[in-house]
C-alpha cells in the first residue's frame, strides 16, 4: 500500500486565521531591569555583522581554548561553529558557579504529591551528584566520549543529573520522553546504538504512581529486535530503597542505580574539554517517514545559543527563580530547563506532575511558594488552565515579571488571558517559535525592546534572518498577507548538526528544497527549510500557521502521520490507515485516524479500540487519536495513493477542492455523510 499524497497534507491549510492585533508594551519596571535594553544590540546582530556577532553569545561561556574560526562553511550544509574551540558543557552549567554560588539552588524539584517535600539541589549538591553519576557511567558502564546512552526518565532530578554527567564525560545522551511507549523507546535505542538504558521504576502523574520499569523491558526487547543489544539497564527508584514496580529486575542486566551509586560516593571526575563541534546530545523527533530523526546537537554552538537566548529572550538573571513548565524529554526542556538556565547560573524549577493536578491552582501555588518570577509554558497548558480555572491566578500571591509561550500558535484571545490573568498585567509575554532541530528560538521579541503582538511570534531572533518563500523559491514580501514556507537564510550556532546516521535525509529534508547551488560553499545558497507555513506582516513580525509537511503538532508535540499509520497497520483487521489533523479547542490540533478494513471484516467499536491501543503501544498515550473512523474506502488518486488532504478537508468541514480526478470520487460523499452524522 502507498500512503502518500500528491500534495502533502498541510496543517497550515486548516490554520485558524485570526485578525492582526494591536501591540502591547512591557511595564517600565520590567524594562528597568531587563538584560537587553539598549537598541544597539539589534545593530550588533545585524546581517553585516554575521557570523561574528555570535561571538557575543559564545563569550557568555567559559572555554578551555578559544576557537580560531567562528563559522566553517566548507562542507554545506554541515556547518561548524567555533572551530578549534574546546569547552565542557557540564563545567559551564555547574562547576563555574561553585566559587560564588555553591549553596544557591540550581534546581528546585517539586514532586506531584503535594504532601511530599520539595527538594532543593544546590550547585554544590548538583556537582557532587553529577560527578558520582559520571564516575558510574565511566567505570560501571564503560562509557567513553562519543558513546551514546539512552535515558527514559520522567521529570525527576536524576534526569538533569544524568544529562550533565554525560556532558562531563563527552558521552552523547539521548533522552526519550517518559510518556513514550517502550516500543518507541526501543526504536530510538536501536537507532542511536546505545547499549545502556537509564530509567526509573515509577513516577507520579495525574494522581497515579505509574509503573515505568515495564517499559524498559519492552524497550530492550524492541531494540534487540532491531539488532541493538542493551547490556545494562540502570533503574533509579522513585523512592530509594523501595521498588515501586511490579516488573522483576533482570539478573545480570538490571541494577538499581541508587545502589550502584553508593560505590562512587564522593568521586570527582574531571570535566573533559570537548571540541566545540562534538555532539552533546540527540533528541528524536517525528518527520515525514516512519523512522524518527535523531537530531544531533553540538556542544559549543548549541550551548552558546541557548545561553544567549536565555539571557536576552527569557531575560534570565542569576538571581531569578525560573520555571519552565515543560518536560525535559522535549527540546524545550533540554534548552530552557537545563542547559540555558544553568549556563547562566540561575535557579530552575522542575515539576514532576501534571499542571492541572489536583486542581488548576497547582501551578500558581508552586509559583507563590517558590517565588517564581519567570514562567514558561505551552499554549496547550494555557488553554487548559484557562478552561479549568479562569479565575484561579488571582487567588495566589505570585508575581511574574516575564512569561514565555512555545510550541504552537497561540490564539490572541488565549494570549490576552495569559497576559491579563496569569501575568496580572505585569509580565512581559514572549512568544517563541522554534523547533527540535533549531536548538533555540528563531522568531521572538526582545521583551524590553520589541513590543508584543498577540498571535505573532515576532521578528527573527538576534542574528536570525527568516524569509518566506513560495513553492518556486520566490520571496513572499512582508505585508502582502500571502502565506508561504518560512525559511532561515543563514546558519546559526544552535542549528542541529545532522540527523544521526542519516546524512542524506538531513540534506534532503531541510536544505534541498531551496538550495540555489549544491556546489556552493556560500551559506547564502543554503536556506534552512523549517517545514512551517507563515505570513509576515509589514512590521516584520511573523505569524506561524502550522506544519506544511506530514507532521501534526498535537498539544505542542510533533507526531508523524506515517508513524501513526504504521501503528494502526499492526492491527490485524486494518487494511489501510490515514492520520489527519483536526482543529481542537484545547490541544490546538488533534489526530483523527481513518481506517479501512480487510475484506470480510466488519466495522466495530472493538476494532476502533484496537487501533487506539496499538497507537498507545507503538508510540504512547500522547498520540492517542481523538476519533477512529472506520470507512469503506479511502479517497485515492488513480495511481492508488491515499489523499490525506481530502480526508483532512472533510474532517474539518473545509473545502476539499476538486475531487473529480480521484479514482473513486464517490467515497468522498460517503465519508462526508458518515462524519456529518456522527459529529
Ligand atoms: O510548527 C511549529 C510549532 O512546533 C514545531 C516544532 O515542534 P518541536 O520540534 O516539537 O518543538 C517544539 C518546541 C520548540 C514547529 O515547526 N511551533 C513551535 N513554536 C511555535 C510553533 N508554532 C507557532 N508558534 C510558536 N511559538
Amino acid at each position: 500500500m502507498t500512503i502518500e499524497d500528491e500534495v502533502p497534507l498541510s496543517e497550515s491549510q486548516i490554520a485558524v486565521h485570526w485578525r492582526e492585533e494591536g501591540y502591547f508594551s512591557p511595564s517600565p519596571k520590567f524594562i528597568g531591569q531587563a538584560n537587553a535594553t539598549d537598541p544597539a544590540i539589534v545593530e550588533r546582530f545585524a546581517e553585516d555583522r554575521f557570523p561574528g556577532c555570535f561571538a557575543e553569545y559564545a563569550e557568555l561561556l567559559t572555554w578551555d581554548s578559544y576557537w580560531h574560526t567562528i563559522l566553517d562553511t566548507s562542507n554545506p550544509p554541515f556547518w561548524q561553529w567555533f572551530v578549534g574551540g574546546r569547552l565542557n558543557a557540564c563545567y559551564n552549567c555547574v562547576d563555574r558557579h561553585l566559587a560564588a554560588d555553591r549553596n544557591k539552588a540550581a534546581f528546585i524539584w517539586v514532586p506531584e504529591p503535594e504532601d511530599e517535600a520539595t527538594v532543593v539541589i544546590t550547585y554544590q549538591e548538583l556537582h557532587r551528584r553529577v560527578n558520582e553519576f559520571a564516575a558510574l557511567l565511566r567505570e560501571d558502564c564503560g562509557l567513553e566520549p562519543g558513546d551514546r546512552v539512552t535515558f527514559h526518565l520522567p521529570m525527576v532530578p536524576e534526569l538533569p543529573v544524568a544529562m550533565l554527567a554525560c556532558a562531563r564525560l563527552g558521552v552523547i545522551h539521548s533522552e526519550v520522553f517518559g510518556g513514550f511507549s517502550g516500543a518507541a523507546c526501543g526504536g530510538r535505542i536501536a537507532d542511536s546504538g546505545s547499549r545502556v538504558l537509564v530509567t526509573m521504576d515509577a513516577y507520579h502523574r495525574n494522581g497515579q504512581l505509574v509503573d515505568h520499569k515495564a517499559k524498559a523491558d519492552e524497550a530492550v526487547a524492541e531494540a534487540a529486535r532491531q539488532g541493538q543489544e542493551v547490556d545494562r539497564v540502570l533503574v533509579f527508584r522513585r523512592y530509594p530503597g523501595r521498588y515501586s514496580s511490579a516488573t522483576p529486575m533482570v539478573d545480570g542486566r538490571d541494577a538499581f542505580a541508587d545502589d550502584v551509586l553508593a560505590r562512587y560516593r564522593g568521586r570527582v571526575v574531571e570535566p573533559v574539554p570537548m571540541p566545540a563541534d562534538a555532539p552533546l546530545f540527540l533528541m528524536y523527533t517525528s518527520g515525514t517517514t516512519g523512522r524518527p530523526k535523531g537530531c544531533q546537537h553540538s556542544t559549543g554552538g548549541y550551548l552558546a545559543y541557548v545561553a544567549g537566548t536565555s539571557k536576552y529572550y527569557q531575560d534570565i538573571h542569576p538571581e531569578d527563580t525560573y520555571w519552565c513548565c515543560a518536560d525535559i524529554g522535549w527540546i524545550t526542556g533540554h534548552s530552557y530547563i537545563v542547559y540555558g538556565p544553568l549556563s547562566l547560573g540561575t535557579t530552575s524549577v522542575l515539576y514532576e506532575g501534571a499542571p492541572t493536578y489536583p486542581d488548576p491552582g497547582r501551578c500558581w501555588r508552586i509559583a507563590e511558594r517558590l517565588g517564581v518570577n519567570i514562567f514558561h509554558t505551552a499554549p496547550t497548558t494555557i488553554r487548559m488552565l484557562r478552561k479549568l480555572g479562569p479565575d484561579e491566578p488571582a487567588r495566589y500571591d505570585y508575581h511574574f515579571k516575564h512569561m514565555t509561550t512555545v510550541g504552537e500558535p497561540i490564539e490572541p484571545e488565549v494570549w490576552r488571558w495569559y497576559h491579563r490573568v496569569v501575568g496580572k498585567g505585569e509580565a512581559a509575554v514572549v512568544d517563541t517559535w522554534w523547533q527540535t532541530e533549531t536548538g533555540g528560538f528563531l522568531g521572538s521579541t526582545l521583551p524590553a525592546l520589541q513590543p508584543m503582538k498577540p498571535g505573532s511570534c515576532g521578528p527573527g531572533a538576534l542574528g536570525i534572518f527568516p524569509v518566506i518563500y513560495d513553492e518556486e523559491g520566490n520571496t513572499v514580501e512582508a505585508g502582502t498577507g500571502r502565506a508561504g514556507n518560512i525559511c532561515i537564510r543563514n546558519p546559526w550556532p544552535g542549528v542541529f548538526q545532522g540527523i544521526w546516521g542519516q546524512p542524506e535525509r538531513f540534506v534532503d529534508t531541510y536544505y534541498r528544497k531551496y538550495c540555489r547551488n549544491p556546489q556552493s560553499k556560500d551559506w547564502h545558497d543554503w536556506p534552512y527549510f523549517a517545514g512551517d507555513g507563515a505570513v509576515q506582516a509589514d512590521d516584520g513580525y511573523f505569524r506561524i500557521l502550522g506544519r506544511v509537511d506530514d507532521v501534526i503538532n498535537v498539544a505542542g508535540h510533533r507526531l508523524g502521520t506515517k508513524e501513526l499509520e504504521s501503528a494502526c497497520l499492526t492491527v490485524d483487521e486494518v487494511a489501510e490507515a490515514a492520520a489527519v489533523p483536526v482543529v481542537d479547542e484545547e490541544r490546538g490540533r488533534a489526530v483523527e485516524m481513518y481506517v479501512s478494513l480487510k475484506p470480510g471484516r466488519q466495522a466495530s467499536t472493538e476494532i476502533e479500540n484496537k487501533v487506539s491501543v496499538a497507537i498507545d503501544r507503538e508510540i504512547g498515550k500522547i498520540a492517542r487519536p481523538k476519533h477512529v473512523w472506520i470507512v469503506s474506502d479511502m479517497p485515492k488518486t488513480r495511481s492508488g495513493k491515499i489523499m490525506r488532504r481530502v480526508i483532512a478537508g472533510i474532517s474539518n468541514f473545509a473545502d476539499v477542492g476538486d475531487v473529480s480526478t480521484l479514482a473513486n470520487p464517490e467515497v468522498v460523499d460517503d465519508i462526508r455523510h458518515r462524519i456529518q452524522r456522527a459529529k
